[in-house]
C-alpha cells in the first residue's frame, strides 16, 4: 500500500480514500497537471493480476463513452513499475452508504427526488448500450448538493465485453444485498439487472433497511433467488399502495415480469398512481423445485442404499474370511 506523500508516476498521493474488492483509492495530486484526482491501484489480491491492466483500460473507455453530470468522469489509465492504475476526476462528495445509515427511512418525496436522478444517469449509461452491474450505495457519491454521481464501471457490461459475467467476478464482489436474481444465478444480466438494484436502493431509502437481510451472503442471495419483497405500505407510514407496487414492480423476481427498463421505470417514478396495484397481491410463482436427483428424499435413499451394500459387503467378506 502506498504511503501519504509518496510519489507513484506523475503523482504524489495525498490520501487513501478506500479499500474496494479489488483496488485501493487514493486522492493524489498530480504533478504534471497540478489537480488533484483519485488514483486506483490495484490491491495485494489483484496486483499480479494480468488482466488487471485491461481492466482499467476498459472502465476507462467505459467512462469515456459516456458524459452525464450523475456519471464519473474518467481521466487517463496506465502502469508504472509493472502496475496498472487508474485515474479519475475527484469528487467532493460524501459515500451514499454513510449517507444512507445517516438520513433512511426519509421521505418518500425525498428518496424518489434522489432515486430520480441516479435513474437519469443510468438511463444515460444504457442509452450508449453499458449495463452497470454493480448499482450500490457503496458506489455512489453524493455531493454537499445532494447530487448523485455513480462510481465503479468495473463490473460495467458493454457490448465489447459481453463475455464478462458476474461468476467470473463474484470473487471480488460485495455485499449481494442489490443483486438481481440472474446475477446470483451466473448470468450476464441485461437492463433489468440495473432496474432491481435501483428498486432495491429505493425500498432501502423508503424502509431504513434492505428488503432481504440474513445471517450470511449465502441467506441473503437465496433470499433474492426465492422471497417475495416485503410490502412497503404495509411497514412504512406514508408510503402508499402505489409506491410499493413500483418498488415491487422494479424488483420483481423473475426479469419478464419486472419493469422492463430505465425509461418505464422513470415514467413509474414520475406518474406512481398509474402503476398496477395487482402487483402486490400477486404472489409470485414458488421458486422452481430441485431437480429430482438433489431432493432430500432421493439423496437420502441413496445414502441409505450406499450403507446396506457396505453392509452386505464386510458380510460376506467376513463369511469368506472364516472359511
Ligand atoms: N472520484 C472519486 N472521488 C471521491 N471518492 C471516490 C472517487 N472514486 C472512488 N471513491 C471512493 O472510493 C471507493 C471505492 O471506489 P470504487 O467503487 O471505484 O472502487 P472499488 O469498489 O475498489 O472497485 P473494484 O471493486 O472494481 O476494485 C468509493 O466507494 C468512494 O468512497
Ligand atoms: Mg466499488
Amino acid at each position: 500500500m502506498l504511503q501519504i506523500g509518496d510519489q507513484f508516476d506523475h503523482f504524489q498521493i495525498r490520501a487513501h480514500l478506500a479499500q474496494g474488492g479489488m483496488s485501493d483509492i487514493y486522492r493524489a495530486y498530480d504533478l504534471l497537471t497540478g489537480q488533484e484526482v483519485v488514483l486506483k491501484i490495484p490491491n495485494r489480491a489483484s496486483i499480479g493480476d494480468p488482466a488487471q491492466y485491461e481492466r482499467f483500460q476498459r472502465e476507462l473507455e467505459v467512462m469515456r463513452t459516456l458524459d452525464h453530470p450523475a456519471i464519473q468522469k474518467g481521466v487517463d489509465s496506465g502502469q508504472f513499475n509493472a502496475t496498472p492504475y487508474l485515474v479519475t476526476r475527484l469528487i467532493n462528495g460524501e459515500s451514499m452508504r454513510d449517507f444512507v445509515q445517516r438520513s433512511a427511512p426519509m421521505p418518500a418525496d425525498a428518496a424518489l427526488r434522489l432515486v430520480r436522478k441516479i435513474a437519469d444517469g443510468l438511463a444515460h449509461c444504457h442509452d450508449h448500450g453499458i449495463i452497470h452491474r454493480d448499482i450500490k450505495p457503496e458506489n455512489i457519491l453524493i455531493t454537499p448538493d445532494g447530487e448523485p454521481i455513480i462510481l465503479d464501471f468495473g463490473l460495467a457490461l458493454t457490448k465489447s465485453a459481453y463475455r464478462v459475467t458476474y461468476a467470473n467476478l463474484s470473487g471480488a464482489a460485495g455485499t449481494p444485498d442489490y443483486m438481481a436474481p440472474e446475477q446470483i444465478e451466473g448470468h450476464r444480466g441485461d437492463v433489468r439487472t440495473d432496474v432491481y438494484a435501483l428498486g432495491t436502493m429505493l425500498f432501502e431509502l423508503l424502509a431504513g433497511h434492505v428488503p432481504f437481510e440474513g445471517e450470511n451472503q449465502m441467506v441473503v442471495m437465496s433470499l433474492h433467488l426465492q422471497g417475495t419483497v416485503p410490502r412497503l405500505d404495509r411497514e412504512v407510514p406514508g408510503v402508499t399502495p402505489q409506491l410499493a407496487a413500483l418498488v415491487a414492480r422494479a424488483m420483481q423476481r423473475d426479469p419478464d415480469r419486472r419493469t422492463p427498463d430505465l425509461p418505464s421505470f422513470i415514467q413509474d417514478l414520475e406518474h406512481p398512481e398509474a402503476v398496477d396495484l395487482a402487483i402486490l397481491e400477486r404472489v409470485e410463482a414458488a421458486p422452481r423445485a430441485l431437480p429430482f436427483w438433489r431432493s432430500q428424499a432421493f439423496v437420502s435413499g441413496l445414502l441409505a442404499l450406499v450403507v446396506l451394500l457396505v453392509i452386505v459387503i464386510l458380510a460376506f467378506g467376513l463369511q469368506a474370511l472364516h472359511k
